[in-house]
């Protein structure tokens, strides 16, 4: 055990967010015993869609713990906008979720003002969610920012996450993150990014020392989807098709995603930085469907579009050359994981 009788596993997204880490949280929280789960980056630009016991949830802020009575936090490298939050809570309890005493907020997590919102409810140069998420973040590092023990509706929902969760005994936490490595701020394609850490880094910036972290869980999809302003999806209509067939439309905004084959250097890349352990490609059955077997491979080729693709003949060529490439890295066979579930890994 890490000091303090810390450990944590992290789960990170290695595309461009939406590639199902709310089902993996809610797997990992459901499989794994985890005394707290904590999100630790974004705000309510997130949506992370969630089937609990078959009716279908979609999280903003709050992490999956919450769905097994597992203490759920939203840690200093979040935003919090208190209105969505309070949404939240009351779409959850509405649904059956018991939220009292279970959903905490670090003291010192910045939040999202109404300001915020309305500077980013204009923008049209990165197609952000409009939910106020880089204004609140540029505040929060120009130290004119708002945290939320200022604010007096989230009174009841603060801890002092180090006294009160990090220096307890046998801790074992399940970091949830937001968005992905394609949207990170330092590591995707800038300026078409988001505000913050979507790394294992990330993660850490939130009081988990690095020695406590275990398994890191890199979540991809057997493609890839990007919403934003920029032009992402190649010409073809088999792109569409995956599109309808994946129903890749935004769980937060309801914008049609751009969609793509999976990219290996930026996945390669992901698993690197994030030193990736176990990963999921969801999405299996989309491709199936579709009857398309294919990848972006061209170590050369720029991250903004185009690439060489290569096509395999059938789904078992296609996870032979995953996983061949993979074991290049110290991702064993045994910890990749193909899903075509909604609700399991
Ligand atoms: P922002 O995070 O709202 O500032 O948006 C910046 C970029 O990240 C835009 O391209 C958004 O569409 C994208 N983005 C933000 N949150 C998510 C998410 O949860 N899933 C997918 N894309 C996201
Ligand atoms: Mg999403």
């Amino acid at each position: 055990m890490a000091k303090g009788g810390i450990s944590a596993d992290v789960i990170v997204d290695l595309q461009y967010g939406d590639c199902g880490k709310g089902k993996v949280a809610h797997h990992l929280a459901r499989s794994k015993k985890y005394t707290h789960v904590l999100r630790y980056n974004g705000g309510c630009n997130a949506g992370h869609t969630i089937f609990h016991k078959g009716k279908k949830f979609v999280t903003h802020h709050i992490p999956a713990g919450v769905f097994f009575g597992i203490p759920s936090i939203i840690g200093p490298g979040c935003v919090v906008d208190p209105l969505a939050f309070k949404r939240e809570i009351r779409s959850l309890e509405s649904g059956g979720i018991k939220t009292k005493g279970m959903v905490f907020i670090a003291r010192n997590t910045h939040t999202i003002t109404a300001a915020h919102r309305a500077e980013d409810g204009v923008d049209k140069k990165i197609g952000t969610t409009r939910r106020g998420n880089g204004p609140a973040y540029r505040d929060k590092y120009g130290r004119t920012g708002v945290r939320a023990d200022k604010v007096a509706a989230l009174k009841p929902y603060l801890i002092d996450l180090p006294k009160e969760v990090l220096d307890k005994k046998n801790v074992r936490i399940l970091a949830e993150g937001a968005q992905g490595f394609g949207l990170d701020i330092d590591w995707g394609d800038y300026p078409f990014v988001t505000s913050s850490h979507c790394t294992v880094g990330g993660a850490v910036l939130n009081g988990i020392p690095a020695s406590a972290v275990r398994e890191v869980w890199g979540i991809a999809k057997m493609y890839e989807t990007y919403v934003g302003a920029k032009k992402f999806q190649p010409k073809g209509d088999i792109f569409n098709k995956i599109g309808d067939v994946g129903e890749e439309f935004g769980s937060t905004t309801g914008r049609r995603r751009q969609t793509n084959w999976m990219n290996m250097q930026l996945l390669e890349k992901a698993i690197r930085i994030n030193g990736v352990t176990h990963i999921v490609f969801n999405k299996v059955d989309v491709l199936r469907a579709v009857g398309a077997w294919a990848v972006i491979d061209s170590p050369r080729a720029k991250s903004r579009g185009g690439g060489k693709v290569k096509k395999f003949a059938s789904e078992k060529e296609m996870k032979a050359f995953i996983a061949k490439r993979l074991a290049t890295l110290g991702v064993k066979k045994s910890n990749i994981f193909f899903s075509e579930s909604k609700e399991r890994i």
